[in-house]
């Protein structure tokens, strides 16, 4: 498929984990590689889109001028950056694992070895797909689920409670689903539609976001 599909339309991007600094060595984060996100943004520039792509900590490189990359370490970075390009973009896809909670205080020094047990009272992050969901004017919002019970269910709430136009379904019950893999299966939802996917390569699963995102547009 070497069709422009997307000629003329900006793609913003949110790929890989956040970290949440809990003193000047540690953090909370989690497993998300950035590859499911990096396969989006490729797979949108070779359709003829701009892609401004927003990463988390992440080994993926991207090298393309139509991919203009920023890199992020917070899902408070995140937020900031997001809504630095949002009102202008005609796609936005959030597939980062942001982290919920980050720790209420950042320790200056390295927390030092003592007691047998240690607290870190942690407070909510903003939800950065939920706000780009109260603040949508005419972009096409597409969200990720990654669930481990309730899978249809809690994604289908996630796209009614943020707004969404789609979102994509990934379960960590499925064998070479989610996290790390170079593969995903995903089911998409939208207020009307369900169609699930086979195991296929990242490459390939950015594929079927992009066509049923663009099938959904062309409505
Ligand atoms: O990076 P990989 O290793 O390739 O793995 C890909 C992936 C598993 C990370 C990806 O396919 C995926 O599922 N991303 C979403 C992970 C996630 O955090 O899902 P969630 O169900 O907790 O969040 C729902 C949606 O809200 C997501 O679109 C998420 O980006 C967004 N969100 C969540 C919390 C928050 N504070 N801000 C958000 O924007």
């Amino acid at each position: 498929n070497n069709k422009k599909t997307l000629e003329g339309k900006t793609v913003l991007i949110t790929a890989g984990p956040t970290y949440e600094a809990i003193d000047p060595v540690r953090f909370i984060g989690n497993h998300s590689s950035g590859k499911m996100g990096f396969s989006l943004a490729e797979e949108a520039v070779k359709r003829g889109a701009k892609v401004i792509l927003i990463s988390g900590p992440s080994s993926q490189v991207i090298n393309d001028k139509n991919v203009d990359i920023h890199r992020v370490t917070s899902a408070k970075e995140m937020l900031a950056k997001v809504f630095e390009f949002y009102e202008n973009v005609d796609i936005a896809i959030a597939s980062a694992a942001v982290a919920d909670y980050a720790p209420k205080e950042v320790a200056l020094e390295k927390i030092k070895k003592n007691d047998d047990n240690l607290i870190i009272e942690l407070i909510k992050n903003p939800d950065i797909l939920k706000t780009m969901g109260e603040k949508k004017t005419h972009q096409f919002l597409v969200g990720f689920a990654l669930e481990t019970q309730n899978e249809e269910e809690n994604a289908k709430a996630k796209l009614q409670k943020k707004n969404l136009d789609m979102i994509v379904l990934n379960s960590l019950r499925d064998k070479g689903a989610g996290f790390k893999n170079d593969t995903n299966k995903i089911k998409i939802f939208t207020k009307t539609d369900a169609i699930e996917f086979e195991l296929k390569s990242k490459e390939n699963v950015a594929k079927d976001i992009l066509d049923f995102a663009e099938s959904q547009l062309l409505k």
